[in-house]
């Protein structure tokens, strides 16, 4: 009789949807390592090579003259293996709620720090800028509602303190929970110096730029993978149009950047933040490891029958259900 392994520990009964996921992960673990390598090479260099630079060159040029020249590839392999998480988390019928509540929380979330940071370039005299960060508030606020509305079209909810029994361990756990991701992103700033009442624009502008750009082809990534899913047109089409404004953010995030500093420190800028999420991605994988691929559970079945308020024509689509 062949030796039966317990089939919850050892032998996860989706295999089909857990052992490619697995290869992807241990891949990235080695990619770290060898990332995490080649920049210990390059910080051991760089004091021998910082005497000679000329006093012009600011210490930013420098470190970017000397940027991890893998850094565009790591990007390309680290975008290549978040697409593939993503794609099969939201393909998956039991995780797409989960992924659905994890960007309701994210798109909704930012909507107050960008007000503040609306009425901080207002203060500053920068109409331009406080325009555009009022419509890029609108539009995090309708994308959060486009979430929220695909997940009712699923009979699921996101899990707040608001309609749980159980607010104090939400509450607890948002507390509790650290992002590896943001933490490697923002590495060296305090969350003091993060709040939008204080934030260096520099900071915010670029660092926004790049979850902006990336954001872009992720949602289209994730749209493209509902492809065939069946019932799946409505929130596919909602992802869509969530995509083609994260493209508008990040382009206007460059001119912003570009008309208050020029363009060779947007283009620093740029490079130091892309740099930044490489480290963040990887520290991302990292956990995922550590966590043997667990996420929290975001998303619930739906208690109220309150319903969701349209916001704009992408919310209409995927209401209309
Ligand atoms: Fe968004
Ligand atoms: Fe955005």
């Amino acid at each position: 009789m062949p030796h039966q392994l317990p089939s919850s520990t050892f032998c996860p009964p989706n295999l089909t949807y857990f052992a490619p996921q697995n290869s992807i992960i241990i891949l990235a673990a080695r990619l770290r390592e060898f990332h995490y390598t080649t920049k210990d090479t390059i910080a051991s260099l760089t004091p021998l090579l910082q005497p000679h630079k000329a006093d012009f060159v600011t210490d930013s040029f420098f470190s970017q003259l000397f940027m991890n020249p893998l850094t565009p590839l790591l990007h390309l392999v680290g975008s290549g293996i978040t697409a593939y998480l993503l794609a099969s988390q939201i393909r998956d019928a039991q995780t797409r709620p989960n992924v659905l509540a994890g960007f309701y929380f994210a798109e909704s979330g930012s909507v107050p720090f960008l007000t503040k940071l609306r009425d901080r370039a207002q203060a500053d005299g920068d109409l331009w800028l406080a325009e555009q960060l009022t419509q890029h508030a609108n539009d995090e606020r309708r994308h959060g509602q486009i979430f929220a509305n695909a997940l009712k079209q699923l009979g699921k909810e996101a899990i707040t303190p608001e309609n749980t029994a159980d607010a104090a361990t939400v509450n607890a756990d948002k507390k509790e929970q650290k992002s590896p991701f943001f933490d490697a992103y923002y590495r060296y700033y305090s969350q003091a110096e993060l709040k939008p009442d204080v934030i260096d624009w520099r900071v915010f502008l670029g660092s926004t730029h790049i979850l902006e750009a990336d954001a872009c082809p992720d949602f289209r990534r994730m749209a493209q993978a509902l492809e065939g899913v069946p019932g799946m047109e409505k929130i596919q089409a909602g992802i869509l149009s969530v995509s083609a404004d994260e493209a508008r953010h990040a382009g206007y995030l460059k001119v912003a950047m570009q008309r208050r500093y020029g363009y060779v420190a947007t283009e620093s800028l740029i490079n130091e933040w892309r740099s930044r999420k490489v480290d963040a991605l990887m520290a991302m994988v990292g956990n995922l490891i550590e966590r043997r691929g667990a996420m929290r559970t975001l998303a619930q079945d739906r208690v109220e029958t309150t319903p969701v308020e349209p916001v704009g024509e992408d919310a209409k689509i995927l209401t209309a259900a």
